[in-house]
Protein backbone atom coordinates (compact mmCIF):
# COMPACT_ATOMS: atom_id res chain seq x y z
CA UNK A 1 0.00 0.00 0.00
CA UNK A 2 1.24 3.26 -0.91
CA UNK A 3 1.83 6.41 1.32
CA UNK A 4 -0.33 8.47 -0.54
CA UNK A 5 -2.23 7.95 -3.76
CA UNK A 6 -1.57 9.24 -6.85
CA UNK A 7 -4.30 11.37 -8.70
CA UNK A 8 -6.14 14.10 -9.84
CA UNK A 9 -9.37 14.72 -8.05
CA UNK A 10 -8.50 13.65 -4.25
CA UNK A 11 -8.10 17.29 -3.48
CA UNK A 12 -5.22 18.10 -5.40
CA UNK A 13 -4.83 21.80 -4.60
CA UNK A 14 -5.76 21.00 -0.72
CA UNK A 15 -1.89 22.23 0.52
CA UNK A 16 -0.76 22.12 4.04
CA UNK A 17 -1.04 26.18 4.19
CA UNK A 18 -4.90 25.49 2.36
CA UNK A 19 -5.61 23.02 5.27
CA UNK A 20 -4.53 25.04 7.82
CA UNK A 21 -5.86 28.13 6.81
CA UNK A 22 -9.27 26.27 6.54
CA UNK A 23 -9.12 24.31 9.43
CA UNK A 24 -8.90 28.13 11.47
CA UNK A 25 -11.57 29.37 8.80
CA UNK A 26 -14.32 27.03 10.59
CA UNK A 27 -13.94 28.72 13.51
CA UNK A 28 -14.59 32.29 11.68
CA UNK A 29 -18.16 31.84 10.33
CA UNK A 30 -18.62 36.01 10.52
CA UNK A 31 -15.95 35.43 7.57
CA UNK A 32 -18.39 32.93 5.48
CA UNK A 33 -19.97 34.77 3.43
CA UNK A 34 -18.58 38.57 3.21
CA UNK A 35 -15.11 40.19 4.41
CA UNK A 36 -12.30 42.00 3.25
CA UNK A 37 -10.65 38.69 1.61
CA UNK A 38 -13.27 39.38 -1.70
CA UNK A 39 -11.89 42.66 -2.53
CA UNK A 40 -8.56 41.89 -1.86
CA UNK A 41 -9.05 38.84 -4.12
CA UNK A 42 -10.66 40.98 -7.13
CA UNK A 43 -7.59 43.65 -6.34
CA UNK A 44 -5.06 41.24 -7.28
CA UNK A 45 -7.00 39.97 -9.69
CA UNK A 46 -7.38 43.40 -11.60
CA UNK A 47 -3.32 43.75 -11.39
CA UNK A 48 -2.88 40.34 -12.81
CA UNK A 49 -4.75 41.60 -15.49
CA UNK A 50 -4.50 44.94 -16.14
CA UNK A 51 -7.54 47.24 -17.58
CA UNK A 52 -9.49 44.99 -16.77
CA UNK A 53 -12.54 44.70 -14.23
CA UNK A 54 -13.20 42.15 -12.49
CA UNK A 55 -16.88 40.35 -11.10
CA UNK A 56 -16.67 37.60 -8.89
CA UNK A 57 -18.96 34.56 -8.16
CA UNK A 58 -19.22 31.25 -6.83
CA UNK A 59 -18.04 29.08 -9.80
CA UNK A 60 -16.50 29.81 -13.39
CA UNK A 61 -19.84 28.68 -14.88
CA UNK A 62 -22.14 31.45 -12.86
CA UNK A 63 -19.21 33.82 -14.13
CA UNK A 64 -19.99 32.79 -17.48
CA UNK A 65 -24.17 32.85 -17.66
CA UNK A 66 -23.38 36.29 -15.81
CA UNK A 67 -21.63 37.53 -19.03
CA UNK A 68 -24.20 35.73 -21.40
CA UNK A 69 -26.90 37.27 -19.27
CA UNK A 70 -24.90 40.39 -19.98
CA UNK A 71 -24.27 40.41 -23.62
CA UNK A 72 -28.04 40.25 -23.85
CA UNK A 73 -28.31 36.79 -26.22
CA UNK A 74 -31.64 35.91 -27.55
CA UNK A 75 -33.12 33.14 -28.37
CA UNK A 76 -31.40 31.63 -31.73
CA UNK A 77 -27.88 33.54 -30.93
CA UNK A 78 -25.05 30.80 -31.28
CA UNK A 79 -22.28 30.41 -28.71
CA UNK A 80 -19.22 28.46 -30.78
CA UNK A 81 -17.07 26.61 -28.24
CA UNK A 82 -14.59 23.60 -28.74
CA UNK A 83 -15.68 19.96 -28.47
CA UNK A 84 -13.52 18.48 -25.41
CA UNK A 85 -15.18 20.72 -23.04
CA UNK A 86 -16.64 20.40 -20.10
CA UNK A 87 -20.08 20.57 -19.81
CA UNK A 88 -20.72 23.57 -17.18
CA UNK A 89 -19.64 25.81 -20.24
CA UNK A 90 -22.52 24.87 -22.72
CA UNK A 91 -24.91 24.72 -20.12
CA UNK A 92 -24.50 28.12 -19.13
CA UNK A 93 -24.56 29.29 -22.97
CA UNK A 94 -27.75 27.46 -22.87
CA UNK A 95 -29.03 28.70 -19.85
CA UNK A 96 -28.61 32.19 -20.96
CA UNK A 97 -31.35 31.27 -23.80
CA UNK A 98 -28.51 30.58 -26.86
CA UNK A 99 -27.32 27.49 -28.83
CA UNK A 100 -23.89 25.73 -28.02
CA UNK A 101 -21.99 25.54 -31.42
CA UNK A 102 -19.59 22.67 -31.40
CA UNK A 103 -16.27 23.29 -33.01
CA UNK A 104 -13.50 20.34 -33.59
CA UNK A 105 -10.14 21.26 -32.22
CA UNK A 106 -6.50 21.14 -33.15
CA UNK A 107 -4.82 17.50 -32.32
CA UNK A 108 -1.80 19.59 -31.34
CA UNK A 109 -3.32 22.01 -28.79
CA UNK A 110 -6.72 20.24 -27.82
CA UNK A 111 -7.74 24.11 -28.69
CA UNK A 112 -10.36 25.61 -31.31
CA UNK A 113 -9.11 25.36 -34.84
CA UNK A 114 -9.45 28.94 -35.94
CA UNK A 115 -9.88 27.82 -39.76
CA UNK A 116 -12.68 26.22 -38.41
CA UNK A 117 -14.40 28.55 -36.43
CA UNK A 118 -14.31 30.82 -39.30
CA UNK A 119 -16.52 28.16 -41.56
CA UNK A 120 -19.02 27.49 -38.54
CA UNK A 121 -19.86 31.36 -38.11
CA UNK A 122 -23.31 32.25 -38.85
CA UNK A 123 -25.51 35.36 -39.29
CA UNK A 124 -26.46 34.38 -35.42
CA UNK A 125 -22.73 33.57 -34.06
CA UNK A 126 -22.37 36.25 -31.40
CA UNK A 127 -19.43 34.81 -29.31
CA UNK A 128 -16.79 32.61 -29.61
CA UNK A 129 -15.47 31.26 -26.36
CA UNK A 130 -11.71 29.92 -26.64
CA UNK A 131 -10.67 27.20 -24.19
CA UNK A 132 -6.74 27.27 -23.11
CA UNK A 133 -6.87 24.11 -22.34
CA UNK A 134 -4.85 22.14 -19.62
CA UNK A 135 -2.94 25.86 -20.15
CA UNK A 136 -2.17 24.78 -23.81
CA UNK A 137 -2.43 28.32 -25.40
CA UNK A 138 -5.46 28.79 -27.69
CA UNK A 139 -4.69 30.54 -31.06
CA UNK A 140 -5.89 33.87 -29.69
CA UNK A 141 -4.57 35.88 -32.36
CA UNK A 142 -6.20 34.29 -35.31
CA UNK A 143 -9.42 34.12 -33.28
CA UNK A 144 -9.24 37.76 -32.67
CA UNK A 145 -8.80 38.76 -36.07
CA UNK A 146 -12.01 36.36 -37.03
CA UNK A 147 -14.17 37.71 -34.22
CA UNK A 148 -12.98 41.47 -35.23
CA UNK A 149 -14.00 41.01 -38.63
CA UNK A 150 -17.16 39.40 -38.34
CA UNK A 151 -18.06 41.40 -35.04
CA UNK A 152 -17.99 38.71 -32.54
CA UNK A 153 -17.23 39.05 -29.00
CA UNK A 154 -14.55 36.81 -27.70
CA UNK A 155 -14.38 35.03 -24.35
CA UNK A 156 -10.66 33.73 -22.94
CA UNK A 157 -11.99 30.55 -20.70
CA UNK A 158 -8.96 30.00 -18.49
CA UNK A 159 -10.61 28.10 -16.05
CA UNK A 160 -7.23 25.72 -16.57
CA UNK A 161 -4.71 28.39 -16.04
CA UNK A 162 -3.84 31.58 -14.27
CA UNK A 163 -0.34 32.83 -15.20
CA UNK A 164 1.43 34.45 -12.48
CA UNK A 165 2.33 37.60 -14.26
CA UNK A 166 0.52 39.74 -16.90
CA UNK A 167 1.07 37.60 -20.17
CA UNK A 168 0.23 37.96 -24.61
CA UNK A 169 -0.85 34.88 -24.72
CA UNK A 170 -3.00 34.08 -22.01
CA UNK A 171 -6.11 36.31 -21.12
CA UNK A 172 -4.57 39.41 -23.21
CA UNK A 173 -7.14 39.96 -26.07
CA UNK A 174 -10.01 38.51 -24.94
CA UNK A 175 -13.13 40.66 -24.65
CA UNK A 176 -13.45 38.79 -21.43
CA UNK A 177 -11.70 36.46 -19.98
CA UNK A 178 -13.03 33.51 -17.56
CA UNK A 179 -11.17 32.30 -14.31
CA UNK A 180 -12.37 29.53 -12.20
CA UNK A 181 -11.42 28.79 -8.72
CA UNK A 182 -12.46 25.15 -8.25
CA UNK A 183 -10.77 22.21 -6.15
CA UNK A 184 -8.85 21.25 -9.49
CA UNK A 185 -7.97 24.64 -11.32
CA UNK A 186 -4.66 26.81 -10.80
CA UNK A 187 -5.90 28.17 -7.87
CA UNK A 188 -8.16 26.74 -5.62
CA UNK A 189 -11.03 28.73 -3.46
CA UNK A 190 -12.21 25.22 -3.36
CA UNK A 191 -14.86 26.91 -5.65
CA UNK A 192 -14.85 30.78 -6.67
CA UNK A 193 -15.32 32.27 -10.27
CA UNK A 194 -14.22 35.33 -12.01
CA UNK A 195 -15.45 37.08 -14.75
CA UNK A 196 -12.30 40.13 -15.89
CA UNK A 197 -13.58 42.69 -18.87
CA UNK A 198 -12.07 45.95 -20.18
CA UNK A 199 -15.38 46.93 -21.49
CA UNK A 200 -16.71 49.51 -19.38
CA UNK A 201 -20.62 48.90 -19.79
CA UNK A 202 -19.89 44.74 -19.30
CA UNK A 203 -17.92 45.45 -16.40
CA UNK A 204 -20.58 47.44 -14.94
CA UNK A 205 -23.50 45.40 -15.57
CA UNK A 206 -21.36 42.21 -14.10
CA UNK A 207 -20.91 44.10 -10.97
CA UNK A 208 -24.58 44.66 -10.93
CA UNK A 209 -25.11 41.06 -11.14
CA UNK A 210 -22.60 39.97 -8.16
CA UNK A 211 -24.14 42.91 -6.26
CA UNK A 212 -27.72 40.86 -6.71
CA UNK A 213 -26.32 37.60 -6.48
CA UNK A 214 -27.49 35.32 -3.53
CA UNK A 215 -25.33 33.99 -0.56
CA UNK A 216 -24.54 30.50 -0.12
CA UNK A 217 -26.05 29.38 3.21
CA UNK A 218 -23.91 28.68 6.03
CA UNK A 219 -24.08 24.85 5.45
CA UNK A 220 -23.18 25.25 2.12
CA UNK A 221 -19.76 27.25 3.02
CA UNK A 222 -18.87 24.94 5.77
CA UNK A 223 -18.93 22.01 3.60
CA UNK A 224 -16.93 23.95 0.72
CA UNK A 225 -14.23 24.83 3.81
CA UNK A 226 -14.28 21.67 5.41
CA UNK A 227 -13.05 20.02 1.46
CA UNK A 228 -9.58 20.52 2.01
CA UNK A 229 -9.67 19.29 5.50
CA UNK A 230 -11.38 16.06 4.42
CA UNK A 231 -9.30 15.13 2.02
CA UNK A 232 -6.40 16.09 4.76
CA UNK A 233 -7.55 13.58 6.94
CA UNK A 234 -7.87 10.73 3.37
CA UNK A 235 -4.80 11.25 2.89
CA UNK A 236 -3.57 11.06 6.86
CA UNK A 237 -5.17 7.44 6.88
CA UNK A 238 -4.54 6.48 3.05
CA UNK A 239 -1.89 3.65 4.18
CA UNK A 240 -5.23 1.78 6.73
CA UNK A 241 -7.68 1.12 3.72
CA UNK A 242 -9.91 3.09 5.71
CA UNK A 243 -9.63 6.39 3.94
CA UNK A 244 -12.18 4.77 0.79
CA UNK A 245 -14.21 3.58 3.41
CA UNK A 246 -14.08 7.26 4.91
CA UNK A 247 -14.36 8.88 1.41
CA UNK A 248 -17.42 7.01 0.06
CA UNK A 249 -18.74 7.85 3.95
CA UNK A 250 -18.71 11.38 3.01
CA UNK A 251 -20.03 11.33 -0.26
CA UNK A 252 -23.20 9.23 0.87
CA UNK A 253 -24.17 11.92 3.80
CA UNK A 254 -23.44 14.86 1.07
CA UNK A 255 -20.32 16.09 3.14
CA UNK A 256 -18.23 16.41 -0.29
CA UNK A 257 -19.99 19.28 -2.64
CA UNK A 258 -20.47 17.48 -6.55
CA UNK A 259 -18.53 18.97 -9.25
CA UNK A 260 -21.70 18.91 -11.45
CA UNK A 261 -24.87 18.15 -9.90
CA UNK A 262 -27.32 15.80 -11.50
CA UNK A 263 -29.27 18.28 -13.75
CA UNK A 264 -26.13 19.57 -15.15
CA UNK A 265 -25.13 16.23 -16.13
CA UNK A 266 -28.84 15.82 -17.63
CA UNK A 267 -28.30 19.60 -19.45
CA UNK A 268 -30.60 21.88 -17.14
CA UNK A 269 -28.66 23.75 -14.91
CA UNK A 270 -29.99 26.24 -12.34
CA UNK A 271 -29.89 30.04 -13.53
CA UNK A 272 -29.49 31.80 -10.23
CA UNK A 273 -26.49 33.36 -9.73
CA UNK A 274 -24.51 32.72 -6.28
CA UNK A 275 -21.59 35.14 -4.91
CA UNK A 276 -18.38 33.84 -4.10
CA UNK A 277 -18.21 33.45 -0.19
CA UNK A 278 -15.38 35.14 1.24
CA UNK A 279 -13.93 32.05 3.19
CA UNK A 280 -13.51 30.68 0.04
CA UNK A 281 -12.03 33.95 -1.49
CA UNK A 282 -9.91 33.50 1.15
CA UNK A 283 -8.37 30.29 0.27
CA UNK A 284 -7.86 31.40 -3.72
CA UNK A 285 -6.70 34.75 -2.19
CA UNK A 286 -3.61 32.98 -0.48
CA UNK A 287 -3.00 30.86 -3.34
CA UNK A 288 -2.85 33.48 -5.45
CA UNK A 289 -0.12 35.17 -3.36
CA UNK A 290 2.12 31.72 -4.19
CA UNK A 291 0.85 31.67 -7.70
CA UNK A 292 4.73 32.10 -8.60
CA UNK A 293 5.58 28.75 -6.72
CA UNK A 294 2.90 26.71 -7.81
CA UNK A 295 3.07 27.31 -11.39
CA UNK A 296 6.89 26.34 -11.13
CA UNK A 297 6.33 23.61 -9.42
CA UNK A 298 3.57 22.35 -12.15
CA UNK A 299 6.10 23.80 -14.81
CA UNK A 300 8.59 20.98 -13.03
CA UNK A 301 6.67 18.48 -12.97
CA UNK A 302 5.50 18.64 -16.42
CA UNK A 303 8.95 19.14 -17.30
CA UNK A 304 10.00 15.57 -16.04
CA UNK A 305 7.22 14.04 -17.52
CA UNK A 306 8.38 15.44 -20.61
CA UNK A 307 11.81 14.26 -20.62
CA UNK A 308 10.44 10.24 -20.36
CA UNK A 309 7.62 11.00 -22.57
CA UNK A 310 10.67 11.97 -25.17
CA UNK A 311 12.87 8.97 -23.59
CA UNK A 312 10.06 6.40 -23.85
CA UNK A 313 8.91 7.68 -26.78
CA UNK A 314 5.40 8.60 -25.76
CA UNK A 315 2.86 10.02 -28.11
CA UNK A 316 2.57 13.17 -26.01
CA UNK A 317 0.04 16.23 -27.34
CA UNK A 318 2.54 18.75 -28.28
CA UNK A 319 0.77 22.24 -27.61
CA UNK A 320 1.84 21.20 -24.14
CA UNK A 321 5.41 21.63 -24.43
CA UNK A 322 4.59 25.33 -25.00
CA UNK A 323 2.66 25.71 -21.80
CA UNK A 324 3.77 27.59 -19.23
CA UNK A 325 2.16 25.66 -16.64
CA UNK A 326 0.33 22.90 -17.42
CA UNK A 327 -2.92 21.58 -15.68
CA UNK A 328 -2.07 17.98 -16.72
CA UNK A 329 -0.02 16.73 -18.83
CA UNK A 330 -1.72 14.72 -21.98
CA UNK A 331 -0.47 11.87 -24.11
CA UNK A 332 -2.73 10.16 -26.54
CA UNK A 333 -2.68 6.50 -26.98
CA UNK A 334 -5.19 3.93 -28.10
CA UNK A 335 -5.96 2.22 -24.92
CA UNK A 336 -5.89 4.42 -22.58
CA UNK A 337 -8.92 3.98 -20.53
CA UNK A 338 -7.76 -0.02 -19.90
CA UNK A 339 -4.54 1.56 -18.85
CA UNK A 340 -6.42 3.77 -16.43
CA UNK A 341 -7.97 0.59 -15.28
CA UNK A 342 -4.60 -1.12 -14.69
CA UNK A 343 -3.39 1.67 -12.78
CA UNK A 344 -5.53 1.77 -10.26
CA UNK A 345 -4.50 -1.32 -8.41
CA UNK A 346 -0.95 0.37 -7.90
CA UNK A 347 -3.28 3.25 -6.13
CA UNK A 348 -2.92 5.80 -8.78
CA UNK A 349 -5.95 6.86 -10.32
CA UNK A 350 -5.72 9.02 -13.54
CA UNK A 351 -9.13 9.23 -14.44
CA UNK A 352 -10.08 13.25 -14.03
CA UNK A 353 -13.63 13.74 -15.57
CA UNK A 354 -12.10 14.73 -18.75
CA UNK A 355 -11.66 11.01 -20.79
CA UNK A 356 -14.26 9.44 -22.69
CA UNK A 357 -16.64 12.19 -23.72
CA UNK A 358 -16.39 15.15 -25.76
CA UNK A 359 -18.28 17.20 -23.31
CA UNK A 360 -17.43 16.27 -19.84
CA UNK A 361 -17.60 14.15 -17.69
CA UNK A 362 -18.83 10.92 -19.70
CA UNK A 363 -21.72 11.28 -17.36
CA UNK A 364 -23.22 13.71 -19.30
CA UNK A 365 -26.31 13.14 -21.74
CA UNK A 366 -24.40 14.28 -24.76
CA UNK A 367 -27.23 15.15 -26.71
CA UNK A 368 -29.18 17.10 -24.11
CA UNK A 369 -26.06 19.49 -24.10
CA UNK A 370 -25.96 19.62 -27.81
CA UNK A 371 -23.19 17.39 -28.85
CA UNK A 372 -24.21 14.81 -31.76
CA UNK A 373 -21.66 11.82 -32.23
CA UNK A 374 -19.45 13.10 -35.64
CA UNK A 375 -19.75 16.67 -35.15
CA UNK A 376 -16.28 16.86 -33.80
CA UNK A 377 -14.00 14.01 -34.87
CA UNK A 378 -10.93 15.05 -33.84
CA UNK A 379 -12.78 15.65 -30.13
CA UNK A 380 -14.19 12.51 -30.39
CA UNK A 381 -10.30 10.74 -31.01
CA UNK A 382 -9.06 12.76 -28.07
CA UNK A 383 -11.35 11.24 -25.98
CA UNK A 384 -10.96 7.95 -26.14
CA UNK A 385 -6.91 8.73 -26.27
CA UNK A 386 -6.48 10.61 -23.95
CA UNK A 387 -4.61 10.06 -20.60
CA UNK A 388 -3.38 12.58 -18.40
CA UNK A 389 -0.53 12.69 -15.92
CA UNK A 390 -1.05 14.92 -12.74
CA UNK A 391 0.92 18.07 -12.39
CA UNK A 392 -1.15 19.89 -9.23
CA UNK A 393 0.69 21.16 -6.81
CA UNK A 394 0.26 18.53 -4.06
CA UNK A 395 2.15 15.94 -6.71
CA UNK A 396 5.66 15.52 -5.70
CA UNK A 397 8.62 15.01 -7.91
CA UNK A 398 8.91 11.60 -6.02
CA UNK A 399 5.25 10.73 -7.22
CA UNK A 400 5.83 11.80 -10.52
CA UNK A 401 9.22 10.03 -10.97
CA UNK A 402 7.41 6.76 -9.84
CA UNK A 403 4.34 7.24 -12.01
CA UNK A 404 7.25 7.70 -14.98
CA UNK A 405 8.76 4.28 -13.97
CA UNK A 406 5.15 2.70 -13.64
CA UNK A 407 4.30 3.71 -17.31
CA UNK A 408 7.59 2.91 -18.68
CA UNK A 409 6.83 -0.96 -18.44
CA UNK A 410 3.15 -0.21 -19.00
CA UNK A 411 2.83 1.87 -22.54
C1 LIG B 1 -12.91 24.54 -19.50
C2 LIG B 1 -13.73 24.94 -18.32
N1 LIG B 1 -14.37 26.11 -18.35
C3 LIG B 1 -15.12 26.52 -17.32
C4 LIG B 1 -15.27 25.76 -16.19
C5 LIG B 1 -16.15 26.25 -15.08
O1 LIG B 1 -15.55 26.24 -13.86
P1 LIG B 1 -16.37 25.99 -12.50
O2 LIG B 1 -16.18 24.56 -12.13
O3 LIG B 1 -15.72 26.92 -11.54
O4 LIG B 1 -17.79 26.32 -12.75
C6 LIG B 1 -14.62 24.53 -16.12
C7 LIG B 1 -14.77 23.67 -14.93
O5 LIG B 1 -14.42 22.58 -14.82
C8 LIG B 1 -13.82 24.11 -17.21
O6 LIG B 1 -13.15 22.94 -17.17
Amino acid sequence: MQQRPIHHTFGPLATRAQVARAFALQFLPWKWRRGPETEMLRTDLEQLFPQQRAALFDTGRAALLALLQALELRSGDEVIVQGYTCAVVPNAIRAAGATPVYVDINLRTLTLDPALVRAAITRKTRVVICQHTFGIPADVSALRLICDEKDIALVEDCAHVLPDAPSERIGAVGDAVLLSFGRDKAISGVTGGALLTRHFLLAKRLRDAETQARDHTLWTILNLIDYPLRYAWAHAIWKTHLAKIYLRGCQWLRLLPPVLTQAEKAGTPSQILFRMPNACAALALDQLHTLTRLNEQRATIASLFAQAAKEHRWPVVKGILAAAAPQKFPLLIPNAAKVRTTLKQQQIYLDDGWCGAVVNPPTVDQRAVGYERGMCPHAEKVAQEILTLPTHPTMSVMQAKQLVQVLAGLL
